[in-house]
């Protein structure tokens, strides 16, 4: 696996001819890697000639200055996970080099960004769109490939794309759970012994027949503080807290 730091050496690479004729499936991500980000790398090298990831640890899109100093970094273990998965490259940008403009420049979405998370992490969004749009202009796949774990980030670039007609098609892929039913999350490592032994009871929670209301009550009657639930694009969405550490999840209940 190859590891390209920098937008000038990625061209230099392309201008070299190191992509003609094949194509790219790419994998953003923030690092701390588990198997939900691996099936996504895994999907890319079965679809594509080549499997691309990118580890950004994107401080525009982090409302909350203390989520992000404490957000996990986990490089080598990282590196050799996505070795194994069969990447083929890894673009590693800093943020210099990501940020020339230093966020002078943005993407927004003022309607369905505002909603859901948006709606308890202000600029969440922009900071999401402004940075997928930069690295998809970079990389120039053919293909990339999103969890619909983060279900309204999928909605938001998948309509992204179109609106700014991308040349880069938007896939989603499901979401991979642990043994229990938690939805795997890089937030998940911060959970203490007894806040993880309370997770699965969200995705159980959310699973439950009854409205949007009585599913909140549940949650918050277990021990799980709801920030939302809602159902929109053919799914029930929600948001908890468990001690200081946010957990999202969704479950599909009809066609979209
Ligand atoms: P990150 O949270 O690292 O997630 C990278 C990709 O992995 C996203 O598309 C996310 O939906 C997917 N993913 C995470 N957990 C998953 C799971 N359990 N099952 C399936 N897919 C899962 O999402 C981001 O990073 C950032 O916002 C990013 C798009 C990279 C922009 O900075």
């Amino acid at each position: 696996m190859r590891i390209i730091r920098s937008v000038r050496a990625w061209r230099r690479l392309k201008r070299g001819g190191a992509f003609r004729g094949k194509d790219i499936g790419f994998v953003p991500t923030m690092g701390a890697l588990h198997e939900g980000h691996l099936s996504l790398i895994r999907r890319a090298k079965k679809e594509n000639d080549l499997a691309v990831a990118s580890i950004f640890v994107n401080p525009t899109q982090f409302n909350d200055k203390k989520d992000l100093q404490r957000y996990p970094r986990t490089l080598a273990d990282d590196a050799k996970k996505l070795a194994l998965a069969g990447t083929d490259l890894l673009f590693l940008p800093d943020y210099r080099g990501m940020y020339p403009d230093d966020y002078r420049y943005r993407v927004s979405e003022n309607s369905e960004s505002r909603l859901l998370c948006g709606a308890f992490r202000p600029g969440h969004f922009d900071g999401v769109l402004t940075v997928v749009m930069k690295l998809l202009n970079i990389i120039g796949a053919n293909r990339a490939y999103f969890g619909e774990k983060d279900y309204q980030q999928y909605v938001l670039i998948q309509g992204m794309a179109e609106a700014f007609f991308l040349d880069t098609e938007i896939i989603p892929c499901r979401i991979v759970r642990e043994a229990d039913g938690l939805a795997m999350s890089s937030r998940n490592a911060l959970l203490n012994p007894a806040e993880r032994a309370l997770a699965p009871e969200f995705r159980r929670t959310l699973s439950a027949p009854g409205s949007t209301d009585a599913i909140k009550k549940k949650l918050a009657a277990a021990g799980l503080r709801p920030e939302y639930v809602e159902e929109r694009w053919g799914r029930r969405l929600a948001a908890v807290k468990i001690g200081k550490i946010r957990l999202i999840d969704n479950i599909r209940i009809r066609r979209a």
